[in-house]
């Protein structure tokens, strides 16, 4: 996902800029032309990049770690290589991710120490807990869909490095939908358990992942600015919308059903009319109240803690390759 600005505060400060080089950043902008790390960019856009490039990052790799407590318990072997395929292809999107926003000034460890000190949001999505092999289904096809349905638009942002990043991202990404799909298509082809199963997480994880767009347009002060610079090509609610059109259909075809009463279709908009998110959970969520916030944010620091004797053998191989061509010299 993972793309939105996700506390709907208003962020970036306001620095005098020159006129003379503001007015030619946004006539590129405005012409489509990608902005490169060496040229000449506003404060608050590079600001702006990147939190979202890093809260992007971090949503990636705290991402893996509801769906890696699955890994040893999936249903088969060819379950079992998908879900690997899966989560090490979130691995990457992190990795991708983090270089892009390196291109801006920050260094990866000051993003993950941001992360791990709990400044730096992630995902509100993955503070939801992953009860049953449905919700591998569930989250594969609604929170994979719903980061499509971000990042589609993201491969025209203005900045060259994240909208390149965004083309592999988004390819690997339709992947995992199709996976979440095929697993509730297998289940709701199944026992009535294993109905009830999928019917549950989806039930779950349905608002959710409509929270994953971000608050309402009206409740999104940075939205403007972000059009305006074209870091975002479309707003929370328009894409909330867009979600709402291709997944109901896509639900109804298996026989689940969406657990929203006021879900109906809208003739004269060609659009459905749906219920009104619970902003209250969401911001709770925002403010690391979810389920299983600590869990995660434990579980992330533990991995960095018990991964430092790796990090600190590359260091030393690359000491040592490197004095040894010194010598050789
Ligand atoms: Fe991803
Ligand atoms: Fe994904």
């Amino acid at each position: 996902m993972y793309t939105t600005d996700l506390t709907g505060k208003k962020q970036a400060e306001t620095v005098a800029e020159d006129p003379k080089k503001l007015a030619a950043f946004e006539a590129r902008v405005a012409n489509d032309e990608f902005i490169e790390p060496k040229d000449w960019m506003p404060e608050a856009y590079r600001k702006t990049l990147i939190r979202q490039i890093s809260q992007h990052a971090h949503s990636e790799i705290v991402g893996m770690l509801p769906e890696g407590n699955w890994i040893t318990r999936a249903p088969n072997l060819r379950r079992k290589a998908i879900l690997i395929a899966k989560v090490q292809d979130e691995g990457g999107h992190g990795l991708y991710l983090y270089s892009a926003a390196e291109t801006l000034g920050i260094s990866r460890d000051e993003m993950t120490e941001a992360l791990h000190a709990g400044k730096a949001k992630y995902s509100t999505i993955f503070n939801y807990p992953t009860l049953t092999w449905a919700d591998i289904g569930a989250i594969g096809w609604l929170v994979d869909g719903a980061a499509i349905m971000n990042q589609v638009p993201l491969q025209r942002t203005s900045y060259g490095p994240y909208a390149r990043a965004m083309v592999r991202i988004c390819k690997e990404e339709s992947f995992h939908q199709r996976q979440g799909y095929e697993i509730m298509m297998a289940m709701m082809a199944g026992t009535p358990d294993q109905q009830r199963m999928a019917q549950d997480a989806m039930n779950r994880w349905w608002w959710p992942a409509l929270m994953m767009f971000g608050p309402p347009d009206d409740r999104s002060p940075n939205t403007e600015q972000s059009l305006r610079w074209r870091i975002k090509r479309e707003t929370n609610d328009e894409l909330r919308q867009k979600f709402v059109d291709i997944t109901t259909p896509q639900a109804e075809a298996i026989g689940l059903k969406v657990p929203d009463p006021a879900l109906k279709w809208n003739a004269k908009r060609g659009s459905y009319d749906f219920g009104e998110v619970d902003w209250e959970e969401f911001y709770a969520v925002v403010r690391g109240e979810g389920p299983v916030a600590k869990e995660r944010m434990q579980a992330r620091v533990n991995a960095w803690e018990d991964g430092a004797w790796v990090r600190d053998a590359a260091r030393a191989h690359a000491e040592k390759r490197a004095s040894a061509k010194v010598a050789a010299e």
